[in-house]
């Protein structure tokens, strides 16, 4: 069964191949004017850019002459995307008796579940409270060895550190920068408890290679698909399989409630991380003062308060709904940038493996020092001086001074890793991007490498 049948929240969808229908801008400025904020004395009042959604549903064009002109204004990096029906959401939640965990966490919970295929959802205050919980749950702690990816955020292995195990990091492929399943076994130790695959930029993880390495040697494989929402694997979307998967839902991220996150696993699974993420209760607030709760609760254990607030479920809601939409515009801009950059031995582009979709959070860009006569610092510098907002995703965790300095890396121990993020940077990929900004990006890279040619 094709997703749009098999989950009515996916029903509005419109195809990665569609083109989004033209909304009419005159109708956004006849929205009515927020008003303006109440001023604390001596404080300075930035001006807010205000978004309309209706600016991402321009066509973006490839005009048959690139020619390099400086934007005007700054494009910043990632910012995000909120329409007034998440401001409409958000005042409702405040104005009505529910501000914390409540109905309409419980609603998200079971939405978002519904829309990957999950057994259930646990929705918390973000990703990283997603693993720490799955690490807790799974019982994993001292004297146990993790084993994960250099190329991801710190949280996925702070995490480790958290609950007293060991991070035990292996290099990754070359190609997806995803961590390197022939890695993996060779680093499995009697002590081994468990792996964390990063979904890295959206590109999944060979979960088949991983789960069956883990199969043989009882490990359990925990997903940070922080980055991987939507994606699939081999015909299953991330999240919809018994492994505790944690998403994030932080500001910059495909889908955000400011601060955020979403584990799914099994059922089994679920039920034991629940009162984890909530101080060890056995009751929550809903299940104590809603009609027909009881006030009567237990300690299990010294949990966490990890909980989602109504306030940030109302957001998710809003932004489940349009996840189709924003998804389809990435993709645009995506294949945008492919056909720009595919021609040009300079670069490097992100792949997408023929058995996965790509949730394409991330565009990363490698650059070729061979053809270049600047690094990827001086890139940087210089997209930001034609204008354009960039970043580099990750500094491999390795290089920090609290990983070297533990565990006593260096650059080269994990040598695809650090080679990657020598020449890697993220440009700018959001559904906000209008079509003359996607351009704007193109003309200004291809300008950047002109200059710089060997
Ligand atoms: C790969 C990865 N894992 C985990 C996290 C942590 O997410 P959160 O900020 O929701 O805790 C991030 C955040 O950027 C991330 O990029």
């Amino acid at each position: 069964m094709p997703p749009s049948e098999a989950n009515p929240v996916r029903s509005t969808a419109v195809g990665s191949g569609d083109v989004l229908p033209r909304v009419k801008v005159a109708a956004a400025s006849a929205a009515p004017a927020a008003p303006a904020p109440a001023r604390v004395s001596g404080e300075r009042v930035a001006p807010i850019a205000t978004y309309r959604e209706e600016a991402v549903v321009d066509r973006v064009v490839v005009p048959a002459s690139r020619r390099y002109i400086r934007r005007a204004e700054f494009l910043p990096f990632s910012p995000p995307v909120i329409g007034e029906e998440e401001v409409t959401e958000v005042v409702d939640t405040l104005r009505s008796d529910w501000l914390t965990t409540g109905p309409k966490t419980r609603c998200f919970e079971q939405e978002f579940a519904h829309y990957v295929g999950a057994q259930g959802a646990l929705a918390l205050n973000s990703c990283t409270a997603g693993l720490h919980t799955s690490l807790v749950a799974l019982g994993t702690g001292a004297g146990d060895e993790v084993i994960t990816t250099p190329m991801t955020f710190a949280a996925t292995v702070n995490v480790i550190e958290h609950v007293g195990a060991r991070p035990v990091l292996v290099d990754v492929e070359p190609d997806t920068l995803n961590i390197d399943p022939v890695e993996i076994e060779r680093a499995i130790t009697p002590r081994t408890k468990a792996i964390i695959a990063v979904h890295y930029s959206g590109h999944p993880a060979d979960l088949d290679a991983i789960e069956a390495i883990a199969a043989r040697h009882g490990l359990a494989v925990i997903e940070d698909a922080a980055h991987a929402l939507p994606a699939w694997y081999r015909g299953r979307m991330i999240g919809a399989g018994e492994n505790p998967t944690a998403f994030s839902f932080y500001a910059t991220k495909n889908l955000t409630t400011a601060e955020g996150g979403m584990l799914t696993g099994s059922a089994e699974f679920l039920e034991r991380a629940r009162p984890v993420s909530l101080h060890g209760m056995t009751r929550d607030a809903l299940r104590r003062y809603e009609r027909g709760g009881s006030w009567r609760y237990e300690i299990l254990s010294p949990g966490f308060k990890y909980n989602m607030t109504d306030i940030q479920a109302a957001m998710g809601r809003c932004q489940l709904r349009k996840l189709e939409r924003f998804d389809a515009r990435r993709r645009e801009v995506v294949a945008a940038y492919h056909a720009a950059f595919g021609e040009s031995d300079a670069l490097e582009l992100p792949v997408e493996r023929p058995d996965v979709r790509h949730a394409w959070h991330l565009y990363v860009l490698r650059l070729r020092p061979e053809a270049l006569r600047i690094g990827r610092d001086r890139f940087i510098d210089e997209l930001a001086q034609r204008n354009i907002g960039t970043s580099v995703h990750f500094i491999p965790v390795h290089l920090h001074p609290y990983y070297r300095d533990r565990y006593g890396w260096t650059p080269t121990d994990f040598p695809v890793a650090y080679e990657a993020f020598e020449r890697m940077l993220s440009l700018p990929l959001n559904p906000r991007l209008t079509g003359r900004d996607v351009d704007d990006v193109i003309t200004a890279v291809l300008d950047v490498v002109r200059t710089y040619r060997r």
